[in-house]
């Protein structure tokens, strides 16, 4: 195979890197071309542009590959948990049984939320979006740790381990406390000897002292739709926070930063609008094939269905299918909009429309059902899928701060007036 490949803009030749991946991708070293040529490349989208070298997650959209560190996700949703595949995703390795305990020791520390944190939390309206509550109260929490949050790279660094195991803790007490007061409740004390989830669904759920523990297979649930979400390469939320890791911000910033970038509804936000969807088809009457037509016709949006880089299948959305009649048999719950999912899907993946444009059902295709059945409220959705991303926006975080020369600043090529004389107010 070739080492370089060659440009030529009218007379002149170039002469272009090739780099290839551990896994054989390969691309076109332009990182010189400007400099050389006076022309830049142009990707609305970025969808052909590699923006950095990364270690962390590979993804093989053709094949419906997701792989955390080299492990296939299939095997660490079957075998690994959260906490486990953050630690992964973290420092690259699977943790030794000790090294797992003294880092959920870490995580379960940090569970009870500050006072500054609750109190920006409940400055918020009630009826603010529960992703802007908690971007302000990531924030926040660096307000209150600001030996974590320097700005210098090399003691943000040194804190790291302290700073991801606080954050990973605390946006899921931020969660909880916003459920909280939307209701009119204070945040009961947390538990840090239960299990991550067991801890942050009693931190949400339970009544009184918040003694009894819930089920251990609605832990796993909620356990597996986060380990699913945790990582997931360079996507919009996870692009965000490297950007702005590499002027040299600190994680907080950087990961409120994420959460921002990751509302929108057709990235995380798609999970709320898929139920959304959902009960909207259910009302109506219709059992989905209405619908379908409707997205043919670009009149709607299947939502949950279709991904810039999945091709084939996405292999999290597979996994939470089956996960999703498991949750619903131990939570001993029907829901009419599986139903109207499944339909859905069946009609989709049979379909010329679907089939010609390789859309399939997505990550936050059957993830917002199960939530729905654990009795989070569809406004939070977005919000879970956030508290599953932390690891991985974290590790992004630390690969720049650790590795990253530059930072980030694409070019563009303007389209606008080109250059006009200012006409004062009187002369328009
Ligand atoms: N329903 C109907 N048609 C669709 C859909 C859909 N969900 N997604 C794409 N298409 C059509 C689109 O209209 C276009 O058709 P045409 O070629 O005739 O103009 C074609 O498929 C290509 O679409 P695109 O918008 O150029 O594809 P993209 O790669 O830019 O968009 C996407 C990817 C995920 C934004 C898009 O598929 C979408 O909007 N899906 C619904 C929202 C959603 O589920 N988002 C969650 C993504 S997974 C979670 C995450 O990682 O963020």
């Amino acid at each position: 195979m070739p080492d370089t490949a060659n440009l030529e803009i009218g007379d002149d030749k170039y002469s272009l890197e090739i780099i290839t991946g551990t896994e054989q991708e390969k691309a076109i070293d332009v990182s010189r071309l400007r400099k050389q040529s006076n022309h830049v490349t142009f990707d609305d989208g970025y969808g052909n542009t590699g923006s950095c070298e990364s270690a962390i997650t590979f993804i093989d959209g053709d094949k419906g590959i997701l792989r955390y560190r080299g492990y296939d996700i299939v095997e660490l949703a079957e075998k690994s948990t959260f906490l486990e595949s953050a630690y992964l995703l973290l420092y690259g390795v699977l943790p030794s049984r000790s090294d797992l305990e003294a880092f959920k020791q870490l995580v379960g520390g940090y569970c009870d939320l500050p006072e500054e944190v609750v109190q920006v939390v409940h400055a918020q309206p009630k009826n603010a979006h529960p992703m802007a509550v908690l971007s302000s109260g990531l924030q926040a929490l660096g307000g209150v740790y600001p030996q974590f949050c320097t700005n210098d790279r090399k003691k943000d660094l040194e804190a790291f381990d302290q700073s991801a195991a606080l954050i990973i803790s605390s946006v899921r007490s931020i969660a909880a406390a916003l459920y909280r007061h939307v209701n009119g409740q204070a945040l009961p004390k947390a538990h840090s000897d239960r299990s991550y989830c067991g801890n942050f669904l009693s931190m949400m759920f339970a009544q009184g002292d918040g003694g009894e523990e819930v089920p251990e297979s609605v832990q796993n649930a909620l356990d597996l739709i986060f380990l699913l979400h945790a990582d997931h390469e360079q996507n919009c939320s996870t692009s965000t926070c490297r950007m702005i890791a590499s002027g040299g911000a600190n994680p907080f910033a950087s990961l409120a930063g994420g959460v921002s970038a990751l509302w929108g509804p057709l990235h995380g936000g798609a999970n709320m609008a898929v139920i959304m969807m959902l009960n909207e088809i259910h009302e109506s009457g219709d059992d989905g094939s209405r619908f379908v037509e409707s997205a043919k016709q670009g009149k709607s949006r299947l939502m949950g269905f279709g991904h810039r880089v999945y091709r084939n299948y996405d292999p999290r959305a597979k996994i939470l299918k089956s996960a999703c009649d498991q949750a619903l048999a131990a939570l001993g719950v029907s829901s009419p909009i599986l139903e109207i999912a499944r339909k859905l899907e069946e009609v989709a993946l049979e379909d010329s429309y679907f089939i010609e444009r390789k859309l399939y059902p997505n990550v936050d295709f059957y993830s917002g059902i199960i939530l729905q059945a654990l009795g989070f409220p569809t406004d939070m959705f977005t919000v879970l899928f956030a508290i599953g991303r932390t690891p991985g926006w974290l590790s992004h975080w630390k690969e720049i701060a650790e590795t990253g020369k530059k930072i980030h600043r694409p070019r563009q090529i303007y389209q606008g007036e080109t250059l006009r004389s200012y006409l004062s107010l009187e002369n328009r």
